[in-house]
C-alpha cells in the first residue's frame, strides 16, 4: 500500500469512526487543520524537486478533498439524526382534543339585565347610571316622600354612618332605583327614554326578599306620553322578554308618591305541576310599581310638569328571573353556591335573546 493509501484509509477510518460533532471537528483539525498531518506533509511539498513535488501534490490534493468531503457527509448525515431525534421528542398531535379549563358562568341576574337591557334599547330606551350609596333628597325628598311620609318607613332603609357632630340626614343605600330618575332628568333634561338596572338594599329577608336585590327603573318623559303607552311598553316588553306571545298583564291601582295615577302590575302564570308556565293558569305575580310621573318630581328634576309628562315604572329584577328560568328560591341567588351557579349559570356566548320579540 502506498503511503497516501495508507494516509486515506486511516483518515477515512477516522471520520467515520467520530460519534458526534465536537468528536468529527477534532478529526479534521488534526488532519486538515493549520498543525493537522495532512496540512504538515503538503508544507513539506516545498522542499521537493518539481518532479516529486507534481505527482506527490496531486495526491496530497486528492487526499485533502477526499478527506474533506467525507467530513462534510458525515457532518450532514449527524445533522440530520439530530433533526430527526428532534422532530421525533417534539412531535406535537394537533388533533388531540383540547384539556377542558374550569370556567365560570354568567350569573342568571348579570344575563336577565342584559336581556332587559336589550329589549328596551330596541324601543328607544339608554342605559341610565346612579350611585348605591345615595343622599335622602335624591332617594326621598326628590320623589316627593317628605320626612315624616309613611313610605319611609315602608322602605326598611339601611342608614350610612355620618361622624360624630355631623347632624345632616344620613345617606341610605338606595331603597329603589327611583332615584336615577331624578338624576337621568337634571342631567338630560326632557324628553327622556332610559331604564336604570341596578342594586338595591331592603332589611328584610325571607325566601323571597333578600337585603340587597336588583331592580330596572324605565322613564319615558314627552309631551304626551300617557297611561297607555305604559300598558303597551310593559306588554311588548313582558312578551320579548318571556317569549310568550300570550302573556296577560293585570294593572292594579296602587300608591306611590312618585307616581299619579300609579299601578301595580302583575302577571298571569300557572304553578300547577310543580311548573311555572306564563300566560296561562289562574294565578298573578306581582312583577313591578308604575305609574305617570308626579308633577311634583318632575319640578324637582327640573322639569317643567306644565310642558312634560310620561311614565316610569320599577321592576323586579330578580323576581322575572325567577319566573322566566324557574328558579324557585330568591336567597340563593346570593350565595354563591357552585353548584348552584353552574346549574342555573349561562355560557359566556349566551346572546340575550330578543328573537321573534317585538312587533312593530
Ligand atoms: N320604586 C318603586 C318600588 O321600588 C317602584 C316604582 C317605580 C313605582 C317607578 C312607580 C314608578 O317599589
Amino acid at each position: 500500500m502506498t503511503d497516501t493509501e495508507t494516509l486515506r484509509s486511516t483518515w477515512l477510518a477516522r471520520v467515520a469512526d467520530a460519534g458526534d460533532a465536537p468528536a468529527l471537528e477534532e478529526v479534521r483539525l488534526a488532519a486538515l487543520g493549520k498543525k493537522g498531518e495532512i496540512s504538515g506533509l503538503m508544507k513539506e511539498l516545498g522542499r521537493m524537486t518539481p518532479e516529486e513535488r507534481q505527482t506527490r501534490g496531486a495526491d496530497l490534493n486528492r487526499l485533502r478533498d477526499e478527506i474533506d468531503t467525507a467530513l462534510r457527509v458525515r457532518r450532514t448525515a449527524m445533522d440530520d439524526a439530530a433533526l430527526d431525534a428532534r422532530l421525533k421528542s417534539e412531535w406535537l398531535d394537533v388533533t388531540l382534543p383540547g384539556r377542558p379549563r374550569p370556567s365560570g358562568t354568567i350569573h342568571p341576574v348579570s344575563q336577565v339585565m342584559d336581556e332587559v337591557t336589550a329589549i328596551f334599547a330596541d324601543m328607544g330606551f339608554s342605559v341610565a347610571e346612579g350611585p348605591q350609596v345615595e343622599s335622602d333628597w335624591f332617594n326621598f325628598d326628590a320623589l316627593n316622600i317628605p320626612p315624616e311620609h309613611p313610605a319611609r318607613q315602608e322602605h326598611d332603609t339601611f342608614f350610612m354612618a355620618r361622624a360624630e357632630g355631623d347632624d345632616r340626614a344620613p345617606h341610605v343605600l338606595r331603597t329603589h332605583t327611583s332615584p336615577v330618575q331624578i338624576r337621568a332628568m337634571q342631567a338630560q333634561g326632557a324628553p327622556i327614554r332610559v331604564i336604570a338596572p341596578g342594586r338595591v338594599y331592603r332589611m328584610d329577608m325571607d325566601q323571597t326578599h333578600t337585603p340587597m336585590f336588583h331592580q330596572v327603573e324605565g322613564l319615558a318623559i314627552g309631551r304626551d306620553i300617557s297611561m297607555a303607552n305604559l300598558k303597551w311598553t310593559l306588554e311588548e316588553f313582558c312578551r320579548a322578554f318571556f317569549e310568550v306571545p300570550a302573556v296577560e298583564l293585570r294593572f292594579r291601582a296602587s300608591h306611590f308618591p312618585f307616581t299619579e295615577p300609579s299601578a301595580e302590575v302583575d302577571i298571569r302564570c300557572d304553578w300547577s305541576g310543580g311548573q311555572l308556565k306564563i300566560g296561562e293558569g289562574e294565578s298573578w305575580l306581582e312583577i313591578l310599581g308604575s305609574g305617570m310621573v308626579h308633577p311634583k318630581v318632575l319640578s324637582a328634576a327640573g322639569v317643567d310638569p306644565a310642558e312634560w309628562q310620561g311614565f316610569a315604572f320599577g321592576m323586579g329584577i330578580d323576581r322575572i328571573a325567577m319566573l322566566k328560568y324557574g328558579i324557585p328560591d330568591l336567597r340563593a341567588f346570593f350565595e354563591s353556591d357552585l353548584r348552584w351557579l353552574r346549574h342555573y349559570g349561562f355560557a359566556a356566548g349566551d346572546v340575550p335573546s330578543v328573537a321573534g320579540g317585538l312587533s312593530r
